[in-house]
């Protein structure tokens, strides 16, 4: 169903890892007081530009579905401009823009045909320089996607590339022989390497008669990155955009660039049986580690770290940040990602591994979070719980009945943690997941080819709900993608106006995320380690002060016992700093009582 998730799994295979109410808001003394919070500024309590993203507040949006401005039922970069005032209100701090170049769209941006252009559906350069220009004002940074695994078939060098073996293009991007070709018939592909999206990762080209591996659609040709002219080409590509401002790229498909040079098949995945299984696309299951994570990755994130640290950042100060898009099986993995104090890498490769453990197991949650605190080597994990290509929260975490305070707890660990924080377009208000109901209303190709079993990633990429009205405020046409009927209740104007809201809630512990240096530099410790229905923990300094946390994950009440002596807090009072609406003030330190999915933050004293 999911399919970088299913990557994901995979992944971890491979390494042999094996009725209530929707609570009301009740702000109590504290940061959560205030009814209208207020924007987050810069760090203040960063003492230096170089250090802007290490607590900060990334946003995604998927562009496509946030604002139409100009009535045609897709969104565009002006429309982004216009809700800068929200996402400043917000708390954001910069925004992750999904592909916005030229493209095909037959993975909606994700297959560039131009990678120094804007795709006419979003505007202009004119307008992006505008949008740039416009963030900053609200103090707000722009991260471009960047796409280096592969173009869209129709970019000009892979148009160059398949006219014929002796184009000078040719050897940019990965073509093999394949087997028992004849000269009526084509044979078989080199080997048994499958697509992420579905089936057979060779294409066939009748013109040069050879075949053109692709991790992804056969409209997405892979590069060839063992050749240093693609390399050049994407410094250039790097440069143009850190020219017009931006500050920083999230690195797309990052982990593929590469393929086993040996070019062997893939291992099929055994289930507990000893017996192979076929996947939503009725291909059988197979171990990619031949065309995933190779060594020679790491060579190339550390020739973008230079390249990124090669131009000083004009429009905005401030250090340029690589996220990645790291979907890899252990904290070991993740750990690499970073490179070393002498052959940096990502600042921010995304930690996948708590995020994605789409169950509410305390548990599981507990040691992610102590993996990324202590094995990490002192690095900033970046979280995240959602994106353009997973369910939205209530689809993996969700119980149906608890859902927005489910996301209460989410968001609670995501931003009450210490880390730099990412989350999707729609979190903030609730937004459900809404997949197709009928294959012919498919956009996602995913959707298509894995129907009924993989619905694709539609239901994720639902316009943004602006308010009640026919189109949601997100157009004044039909979209691309049909409006949830529940945009009557979840949708950013009526949350606004509801103190208890989950927007509310988003923007206070942004907030608290962004006000309080407890969360900007203080230790994280777990408390009650053995709990299996509430995970606690304390932040801790600088200097005395202790914030305790406690989450819920259950539907029943718990009581808990948030004394931090163990983690070196003395302290015996709590003041309340933010909680669910219902949960009642503390008796004591030692008896704090949740209600179901419920949350409570409070200071020792
Ligand atoms: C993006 C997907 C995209 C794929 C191929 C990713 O992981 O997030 O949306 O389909 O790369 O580019």
């Amino acid at each position: 169903m999911i399919q970088m998730l299913q990557k994901f799994k995979t992944a971890l295979l491979a390494a042999g890892l094996s009725s209530v109410l929707a609570l009301g808001f009740a702000a109590l003394p504290g940061v959560g007081q205030s009814p209208e919070p207020k924007p987050a500024t810069m760090h203040a309590s960063s003492a230096s530009l170089e250090n802007w993203w290490k607590n900060a507040v990334y946003y995604e949006i998927y562009p496509r579905s946030f604002q139409d401005s100009n009535g045609d039922g897709i969104g565009d970069l002006n429309g982004i401009t216009q809700r800068l005032d929200y996402l400043q209100k917000l708390g954001v701090e910069a925004i992750w823009l999904s592909p916005i170049y030229p493209s095909p769209q037959v993975d909606f941006g994700y297959d560039i045909s131009d990678y120094e252009n804007i795709d006419p559906q979003y505007g202009t350069l004119a307008d992006f320089d505008k949008l740039v220009a416009e963030a900053k004002k609200h103090n707000i940074r722009i991260i471009m996607d960047m796409v280096m695994n592969h173009s869209s078939d129709k970019h000009k060098w892979f148009e160059e590339s398949r006219s014929s073996r002796n184009n000078p293009y040719r050897n940019w991007y990965v073509w093999k022989d394949g087997k028992g070709e004849t000269a009526t018939d084509k044979g078989q592909p080199p080997n048994n390497w499958q697509s992420d999206f579905g089936h057979s990762a060779w294409e066939w080209d009748e013109k040069t008669r050879q075949w053109y591996y692709h991790k992804f659609y056969k409209e997405q040709p892979d590069f060839n990155w063992n050749n240093p002219e693609v390399k050049k080409a994407f410094d250039d590509i790097l440069k143009f955009w850190m020219n017009k401002g931006v500050a920083g790229f999230r690195f797309d498909a990052i982990t593929t660039l590469f393929e086993d040079p040996n070019w062997i098949d893939d291992k099929e995945i055994l289930d507990k049986n000893g017996k192979t299984f076929l996947n939503a696309y009725g291909d059988v299951t197979l171990d990619d580690a031949r065309t995933n994570n190779l060594p020679e990755v790491h060579d190339v994130i550390r020739h973008i770290r230079e390249v990124m640290d090669s131009v000083p950042p004009t429009k905005f100060p401030g250090r340029r940040i690589m996220i990645g898009e790291t979907y890899v099986p252990t904290i070991k993995d993740l750990l690499n990602m970073y490179g070393t104090k002498a052959k940096p890498e990502f600042e921010l490769p995304m930690d996948t591994q708590l995020g994605f453990i789409n169950k509410m197991d305390v548990a599981t949650f507990r040691s992610k979070i102590n993996d990324a605190e202590t094995g990490l080597e002192g690095n900033v994990p970046l979280f995240v719980f959602d994106n353009h290509d997973n369910p939205r929260i209530d689809a993996r975490y969700g119980d149906g009945v608890h859902d927005d305070d489910i996301t209460r707890v989410i968001s609670t660990v995501l931003f009450a943690s210490k880390d730099a924080a990412l989350f999707y377009n729609g979190a903030e208000i609730g937004m459900k997941t809404t997949p197709p109901t009928r294959k012919e209303d498919v956009k996602d190709p995913v959707g298509i080819t894995g129907w009924p079993k993989d619905k694709g990633r539609d239901g994720e990429r639902t316009p943004m709900q602006w308010d009640d009205s026919e189109y949601a405020g997100f157009s004044t046409v039909k979209p691309w993608l049909p409006v949830p009927p529940n945009k009557s209740t979840i949708n950013v104007k009526s949350e606004q106006a509801d103190p208890n809201s989950l927007l509310h809630w988003y923007e206070r512990l942004i907030e608290l995320k962004k006000t309080n240096p407890v969360f900007d530099h203080g230790q994280n410790i777990m408390l009650n380690t053995d709990n299996t229905k509430v995970l606690s923990w304390v932040r801790k300094g600088p200097g005395k002060q202790a914030i305790v946390v406690a989450t819920n994950f259950t539907a029943e009440p718990q009581t808990i016992d948030l004394s931090a002596k163990s983690a070196g807090v003395s302290g015996t009072k709590l003041k309340t700093v933010l909680k669910s609406p219902i949960a009642s003030e503390p008796a004591s330190i030692d008896k704090v009582e949740l209600p179901a999915f419920g949350v409570y933050i409070g200071e020792v004293q």
